[in-house]
């Protein structure tokens, strides 16, 4: 089938490359003519484990194209998905000029019919504004031209996009006539393998599903959290809690891990958005609104803990970090605890020295030449010297430390693991203090 994705960002790379992949004729376009550059030389413009691979693959093959040609872009695709950027406006709701510019000029241009899919995370109702602004475009022209409007939500993660789009749970399509489902239902059908995935429904029902996934996982995340300061108090340990909840089907495994609070781009900008939508519909999302306050709180809790030991002013004092991306396998720092973290410390005095095994081009482009921030050249040289060291993203790299080195390196011998990395007793036998999440020094497991 030939495809349009507008928008080359994580969503609309991922899917272009993907669909490719499967054997469709994929034309990729986006405003920045730099990012289209870079792809047409071969290169990728973010950092996601195996996206190299697919997108030199099926440009190689003549099956994806990038282009800043809008035209061209509106001609090439039946399926024009839409999955461009829609950052929060500063009252927390999305901002859709990007999405419905992307719908105007398919109204303007297009002339056959074009399913216009909504791949971007947008707010309840968005897909009628698309199909509105396609409609008024249309009429313009004097044009009475056959299209539809669907919704298909992403569900990928960073760091395991790749491997997310191939393989979904699940494919939710929200449509309003047969033709868009039967296009989505062909396009999707490799992905199907042992059973149907497609799971059809309005459009409205499908732009809510995207949000209510994203944030029933921030409320798994910030309950965890939340727990975790109990259990710090009551001298319980929140890794045996939660292996004693997960085992329950019901609850089940999967993101109950307490740490020093979510980032990234989805979940806050997402939670955000959702309680600001009920708000427009007079409708208080309590919950959501815990979930977002306990999580703004948890991105403090490892200077809460520096604090508590080495008191508010920290004049003088460096601190090693560990980790500045939102999560691992990603150079991604957006909403990012480090961020937090690193403005708490340089506000009461402090110094950092940092390491990230690949968000320091990242880190450096936001924190500009500021003389406060030592880049490190690995963890060791991060740590050397450093009053303590604090943990902020899980890498497997930071997951078995030369902890007799880090013991010498550190002028206080304690780490903050903003991430619960380590056994808390075999840290302590290397001399160190281990001041982790929700998992205090009293308690050990029985024998
Ligand atoms: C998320 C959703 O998982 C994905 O389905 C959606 O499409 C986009 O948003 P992503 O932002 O890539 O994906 O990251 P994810 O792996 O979900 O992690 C989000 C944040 O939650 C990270 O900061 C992570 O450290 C934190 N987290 C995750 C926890 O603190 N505890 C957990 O148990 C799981």
């Amino acid at each position: 089938m030939k495809v349009t994705v507008v928008g080359t960002g994580y969503v609309g790379l991922v899917t272009g490359a993907c669909l490719a992949d499967m054997g469709n004729h994929v034309m990729c376009l986006d405003v920045d003519a730099r990012k289209i550059e870079i792809l047409n030389s071969g290169g990728i413009p973010i950092h996601e484990p195996g996206l190299d691979e697919v997108v030199r693959r099926n440009a190689a093959a003549g099956r994806l194209q990038f282009t800043t040609d809008i035209p061209a872009a509106v001609s090439h695709g039946t399926i024009q998905f839409i999955a461009v950027g829609t950052p929060p406006d500063e009252d927390g709701s999305a901002d859709l000029q990007y999405v419905l510019a992307a719908a105007r000029n398919i109204g303007r241009l297009a002339t056959d019919y074009k399913l216009v899919v909504d791949k971007s995370t947008v707010p309840v109702g968005t897909a009628d504004k698309v199909k509105a602004a396609i409609a008024d475009e249309l009429a313009r022209r004097g044009l009475d031209l056959a299209f539809s409007v669907a919704s298909n939500p992403e569900f990928l993660k960073e760091g395991a996009a790749v491997e997310d789009f191939m393989r979904p749970d699940r494919i939710v399509v929200g449509a309003e006539d047969e033709r868009a489902v039967n296009l989505m239902r062909a396009l999707y059908a490799p992905f199907q393998r042992t059973r149907d995935k497609l799971v059809v429904m309005d459009l409205r029902s499908a732009e809510l599903t995207k949000y209510a996934a994203n944030a029933m996982l921030a409320t798994r995340i910030s309950f965890m959290n939340e727990l975790a300061l109990l259990a710090e108090k009551m001298g319980a340990d929140i890794e045996l809690v939660r292996q004693g909840i997960g085992s329950d089907p019901r609850i089940g495994y999967h993101f109950l891990y307490a740490g020093a609070g979510y980032g990234g781009s989805c979940f806050p900008k997402d939670v955000k958005a959702l309680i600001r939508t009920a708000a427009d519909q007079g409708q208080g999302l309590k919950v959501l609104q815990a979930v977002e306050d306990a999580n703004d709180a948890q991105k403090r809790v490892l200077v809460d803990k520096v604090v508590a030991r080495f008191g508010a002013d920290l004049n003088g004092k460096r601190f090693a970090i560990w980790g500045l991306a939102f999560k691992p396998q990603t150079d991604d720092m957006r909403e990012a605890t480090s961020r937090v973290v690193i403005a708490e410390l340089l506000a009461r005095g402090a110094t950092v020295s940092v390491y990230d095994p690949v968000a320091m081009d990242e880190a450096r482009r936001i924190f500009g030449d500021e003389p406060r921030i030592a880049y490190a050249s690995g963890p060791m040289q991060a740590a050397a010297g450093a009053e303590a060291l604090l943990i902020v993203t899980e890498w497997k790299e930071f997951r078995s430390p030369d902890f007799e080195g880090l013991k010498a390196a550190l002028k206080t011998p304690v780490i903050f693991d903003g991430r619960n990395l380590y056994e808390p007793a075999l840290v302590r036998e290397f001399g160190l203090d281990y001041e982790a999440i929700g998992r205090p020094a009293a308690v050990k497991p029985a024998a």
